[in-house]
């Protein structure tokens, strides 16, 4: 009987050190998954803005010179995919630099000496398929841009809306960048190797134009601070 009332006291003190281990542990666990929310929900909330920027070496720093982001394409009303895949690279540098530095202007509208010339730091042009060559207004655009004006220190990157796969976007892609090259202009590509010469897209692929307008605003940002 004695030996039964020792064995079961064992057995509550026993069962209390363990219930009180295990309330220890899981205040711990507790805190720790708290720990890994709020920094979770920060990172979130920042879209990953801080491990990017500081990958960059670029911060949103109140000091740093602000720079003008203009995204080109043809109209929304002849070329609606293109115009869309603008509006994601418009998105994208806009949450580098914010929302009034960063612009999108359909390619009939741009005015070189004020929009190209004296307000933007960087220029990212697009344009759908063509005949396998970039659509002929794009070229037109070009064409209508004063070589005798130094665009040196601008960036300069593309964009481009194709039908399918393989439906040529990257060879205008790089018909795009030669063109701004011609003009001096420092080329940039997307975020990733996946969009190495920038971003082309079928409908699947927006995001990558989102994050070469985050690349392009990056790098003018880095350009101009230094
Ligand atoms: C191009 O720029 C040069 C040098 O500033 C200027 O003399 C010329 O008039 C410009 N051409 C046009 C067509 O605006």
């Amino acid at each position: 009987m004695m030996e039964v009332a020792c064995q079961s006291e064992r057995a509550s003190l026993l069962s209390t050190t363990t219930g009180r281990s295990r309330i220890v542990i899981n205040r711990l666990l507790l805190s720790l998954s708290t720990v890994f929310l709020v920094f979770g929900l920060f990172m979130w909330s920042s879209g990953g803005a801080i491990v990017r920027d500081s990958f960059e070496g670029v911060g949103r720093r109140s000091s740093s010179k602000q720079v003008h982001i203009l995204v080109i394409s043809l109209p929304e009303s002849e070329h609606p995919n293109s115009h869309r895949m603008a509006r994601h690279v418009l998105d994208g540098a806009r949450s580098v630099v914010g929302l009034d530095s960063a612009k999108l202007l359909e390619s009939n509208k741009v005015d070189f000496e004020k929009d190209i010339l004296s307000w933007s730091d960087a220029v990212v042009v697009g344009s759908p398929v063509y005949m396998a060559n970039p659509h002929p207004k794009i070229l037109e655009l070009f064409g209508n841009w004063n070589f005798s004006k130094d665009l040196s220190g601008k960036v300069g990157a593309a964009f481009v809306s194709g039908g399918g796969i393989s439906g040529g976007q990257e060879h205008v892609l790089t018909a795009l960048l030669m063109a701004l090259l011609e003009y001096r202009m420092m080329i940039v590509g997307g975020e990733r190797w996946t969009e190495a010469f920038g971003a082309a897209a079928v409908a699947l692929f927006l995001s990558k134009a989102e994050g070469l307008g985050r690349r392009v605003a990056s790098v003018t940002l880095k350009l101009n601070n230094c």
